[in-house]
């Protein structure tokens, strides 16, 4: 068996990571952020035995133990971790506006140190793998040679007139 970790899997991107994965015969574990029930519970029903839904938020350390120690208690193996789990925060504030540091803080808590967490947390199960493999989903906005825009320019452009 192959066990692989979703986190913010209750919804979107990472649901959808969930099912290919269940459907190519993974175990799964499913960081779920969100109330109990939903999509994952009806995954739970469809995939039975190889679907586990942990309550998980990868911005708080006691969450994450908890989550690994869940893992722990079925396999000290884990082939591929895809740190999926992220926020947005406000996207179209610029420069030029009242920025929101604290909303900011949190979305760099979450995105960046929350994969961390996770990746820190259960590095011995994924080292045990023949895989090793950690998926950090990102984002082109993200990337340093792919991320040309215009939008915040043209912003403050209209402004200025
Ligand atoms: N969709 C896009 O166009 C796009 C573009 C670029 C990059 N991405 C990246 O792709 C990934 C998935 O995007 P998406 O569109 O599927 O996003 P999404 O629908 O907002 O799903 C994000 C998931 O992360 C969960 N989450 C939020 N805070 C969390 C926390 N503290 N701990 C654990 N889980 C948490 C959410 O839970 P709740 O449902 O309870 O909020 C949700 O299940 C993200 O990493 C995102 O940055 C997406």
């Amino acid at each position: 068996m192959r066990y692989a970790f979703v986190t913010g899997a209750d919804r979107g991107v990472g649901l959808g990571l969930a099912k290919g994965l269940l459907e190519r015969g993974l175990y799964v574990f499913a960081g779920q952020f969100a109330e109990a029930g939903g999509e994952l519970a009806r995954l739970e029903e469809a995939f039975g035995g190889r679907l586990k839904v942990i309550p998980l938020d990868i911005d708080n350390a006691e969450s994450v133990s908890k989550a690994i120690a869940a893992v722990s208690g079925i396999t000290d193996r884990v082939d591929i971790l895809i740190n999926n789990g992220a926020i947005l925060g406000d996207i179209e504030a610029t420069i030029e506006d009242g920025l929101d540091f604290e909303e900011m803080d949190k979305v760099f808590r979450v995105n960046a140190l929350g994969s961390l967490r996770m990746s820190n947390g259960l590095i011995g199960p994924i080292l045990n793998s023949d895989s090793k493999l950690i998926v950090n989903i990102s984002s082109e906005a993200g990337s340093i040679g792919s991320c040309w825009r215009t939008a915040c320019m043209l912003i403050a452009c209209q402004r200025r007139r």
